[in-house]
């Protein structure tokens, strides 16, 4: 597991900047070339994160044909890409992530990398976790561009001032924090009840009731005894009553809307991961004044991560250059850092001086390296780094449905747990 220390220095990145700069000049009169990149980065703090990529390639000369897809978790992008890739069109570069890599790899149509990977030390450079994920058949097809914290805890200081509560640390805690927040008058709980959301949710109070070793049994090694027992009914009837802390007008409301709720005042918390720190950023908040983070209450053990990369799709001539081009430039540290501090995410390599980032990505920091050495550390289901899409899928489907039924009991849920994992094998 990585170690982060902090030794590239300031002189380094001012070379670096120098080389771009440089590179640029080298790349102006070559012939334009393009790359079409999908990614589902369009919330306001998405947004002038993606744009870091865009400026970087245009200042190499390179062209950028921007191919977002709205919808937060993916599934509309990764809907889109199979459609253009089936009609056998697809872009230079996807935001695919985790084991779905791996199903991109096995059609044949990822294009490889090796050759800017060994030119810039990428071996050396990438944890080996991040790095086998990026590899397929031993050729890197996909490049890292950060590591996300999902279980995460935001708040704004004023709503639970006006509350009396300070941040919960608990699951307890936190459904007392949110009486108390209610009856002060805001909304406690921010949420968008869309599947992805509900199992970003879910999965944060399971690894909380559960702990570590069971969220690993239960949702990424898809164990039955684990899916179907009494704790699993725990962590859904827990899950279920945090209905009670959030409004009537949530369905399908976007992530970043519940985010902007908190950011104004409207709604106490959100349960969410740290692209929801990308908004706060961009409305100019400071981290740990005018909003608060922290583990999700009962998972201060414990780090789910989700990784965020481009995989690359197999191209030919002057696209081929640009996306390898693209390629170089995201592990680059000029890239790594703009964008990072824009998405509310760590940088995806662990050598960068990290004294530009904010409280809250200095704690996610900390808590990555100390998870990863005392077994904390885990694969986000809700952001397909554990299980294949279709599992996911059928494990949304469960949490969802759950969630909104007005009757269908958490032993029941448990049920369809099993028989989704059942149907994976
Ligand atoms: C992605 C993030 C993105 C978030 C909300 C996650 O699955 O990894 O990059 O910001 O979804 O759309």
């Amino acid at each position: 597991m990585p170690m982060y220390p902090f030794n590239i220095s300031f002189s380094k990145t001012a070379l670096v900047l120098a080389t771009t700069a440089a590179a640029s000049m080298a790349y102006a009169s070559a012939q334009a070339a393009e790359v079409e990149v999908l990614h589902w980065w369009t919330s306001g703090g998405e947004a002038r994160a993606a744009n870091v990529l865009k400026e970087l390639m245009e200042a190499e000369g390179y062209g950028w044909e921007d191919f977002a897809v709205a919808g937060g978790g993916g599934e509309t992008a990764m809907t889109v890409l199979k459609s253009r890739a089936m009609s056998g069109n697809p872009p230079s570069a996807a935001q695919i992530k985790g084991p779905e890599i791996q199903e991109w790899g096995e059609l044949g149509l990822l294009g490889e990398l090796d050759e800017v990977a060994e030119a810039e030390g990428w071996d050396a450079l990438l944890p080996t976790t991040v790095a086998d994920v990026m590899r397929h058949n031993g050729s890197y097809v996909a490049v890292p561009v950060n590591v996300h914290r999902v279980n995460w805890l935001w708040a704004n200081p004023e709503v639970l001032a006006a509350a009396g509560v300070e941040m919960p640390t608990t699951l307890d805690e936190l459904f007392v924090a949110g009486e108390a927040i209610r009856e002060a008058g805001y909304i406690p709980l921010a949420h968008g009840g869309q599947a992805w959301q509900d199992a970003t949710v879910f999965e944060s109070v399971l690894l909380a009731s559960g702990g570590t070793e069971f969220y690993q049994r239960a949702l990424v090694e898809l164990d039955e005894e684990a899916l179907g027992s009494a704790q699993m009914i725990e962590a859904l009837e827990t899950f279920k009553r945090l209905r009670e802390l959030m409004d009537d007008d949530m369905s399908g409301r976007d992530w970043n809307i519940a985010t902007s709720m908190v950011i104004n005042g409207d709604a106490g918390m959100q349960l969410m991961g740290d692209w929801a720190k990308g908004e706060f950023t961009a409305a100019e908040l400071t981290a740990g004044e005018e909003y608060l983070c922290a583990a999700a209450p009962g998972t201060q053990d414990a780090f789910t991560f989700n990784i965020d990369s481009l995989a690359m799709f197999r191209v030919e001539g002057v696209e081929r250059e640009a996306q390898q081009a693209l390629a170089r430039l995201v592990l680059e540290p000029t890239f790594q850092e703009a964008f990072n501090l824009a998405k509310g995410s760590i940088p995806a390599r662990p050598d960068l001086d990290m004294s530009e980032f904010d409280t809250c990505a200095q704690q996610s920091l900390e808590d990555f390296q100390r998870t990863a050495e005392e077994g904390g550390l885990v694969p986000s289901m809700a952001h397909g780094m554990a299980v294949r899409a279709d599992v996911q899928g059928a494990i949304f489907d469960v949490v969802t449905n759950y969630f909104n039924s007005r009757d269908m009991p958490a032993e029941e849920a448990a049920r369809r747990m099993v028989n989704a994992a059942q149907a994976a094998l």
